[in-house]
């Protein structure tokens, strides 16, 4: 290591605490045992946790609201102002409101729609599936999750892929070990989508998630074991892989946001939000 932190500084592993009472010790064990680098858990206060955990928790809720509201002959607005209202009910906002530009309170992604629809006039059939993706800020902490739901009936092609994608964000969940690799998750995902003919949509990734929005580490939905940064303790971070019946492609709308499957096929999503603890894996937003 090139840069060695001073005693008083800031610790390098962001606590915001001095050098001298936070990591040092760890350090100079590594040096006493001639190792140059041993990967550090990041650090976090019980508050900290706590308000990720509430802010998770308020997400999911909003989701479970909505799924009671799902059925043919709403609009995605009316979905939008739902999760809007029912948001700041519970003091948050939503996180995507004017977030760089967009101009909704959550995503709606019907059908050949990857992710990133925007909520409007556009009403729900029989048939359908829709993504409905929401993120609260709750005391400045981020909750991430979404979840593909069925308009009443809907094909078989339609019920696979959905089954599928819950499938994947299941396998990615059971791949995260404190101290493994990034690249497992996809790499599990990935083997089991291809498995089942389906694609991975590469251009949109999982991502750290705190205080921010969007943050390190990036978790593409493919990948091999053993690969990419290590899950370090005290991360926190979202897995929400898009599967698609056909192409991985996407392209992007005219709205600049709204991304759909190349090929018109259909394509679907689930997402959850993870805490890596000491001992393994919670999921803040089941
Ligand atoms: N919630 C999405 C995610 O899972 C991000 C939506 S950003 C928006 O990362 F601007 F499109 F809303
Ligand atoms: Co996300
Ligand atoms: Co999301």
């Amino acid at each position: 290591m090139s840069d060695v932190p001073h005693r008083n500084g800031p610790c390098w592993c962001g606590s915001g605490k001095k050098y001298k009472h936070c990591q040092l010790t760890h350090d100079q064990e590594d040096q006493t045992l001639n190792r140059s680098f041993r990967p550090q858990p990041i650090l976090r206060s019980e508050q900290f946790i706590e308000g990720m955990r509430r802010s998770c928790r308020l997400a999911k809720s909003t989701l479970g609201m909505i799924e009671k509201e799902i059925k043919a002959g709403i609009t995605t607005d009316h979905i939008n102002e739902l999760v809007h209202q029912f948001t700041l009910d519970n003091g948050a906002l939503p996180a995507t409101l004017n977030y760089h530009g967009y101009p909704k309170s959550c995503c709606t992604s019907l059908n050949e729609v990857v992710c990133h629809g925007i909520p409007s006039e556009r009403v729900l059939e029989e048939g359908d599936i829709i993504n409905v993706d929401v993120t609260c800020i709750l005391d400045g902490f981020y909750g991430d999750t979404n979840k593909t739901f069925f308009v009443g009936e809907v094909s078989k092609e339609a019920r696979r892929v959905t089954e599928i994608a819950y499938h994947c964000l299941e396998l990615g969940i059971a791949a995260v070990k404190p101290y493994g690799h990034i690249g497992d998750i996809g790499h599990a995902i990935q083997v089991y989508a291809h498995d089942q003919g389906c694609s991975v949509v590469e251009q949109f990734v999982g991502h750290g998630i705190s205080r921010k929005f969007h943050e390190e580490p990036q978790v593409p939905h493919f990948g091999r074991p053993g690969q990419g940064q290590v899950i370090l303790p005290g991360m926190f971070f979202t897995i929400e892989p898009m599967i698609n019946l056909g192409r991985k492609g996407v392209r992007i709308l005219r709205d600049n946001w709204t991304a759909v499957t190349i090929d018109g096929q259909l394509s679907a999503q689930f997402e959850h939000t993870l805490y890596v603890s000491p001992e393994g894996v919670e999921v803040l937003t089941a």
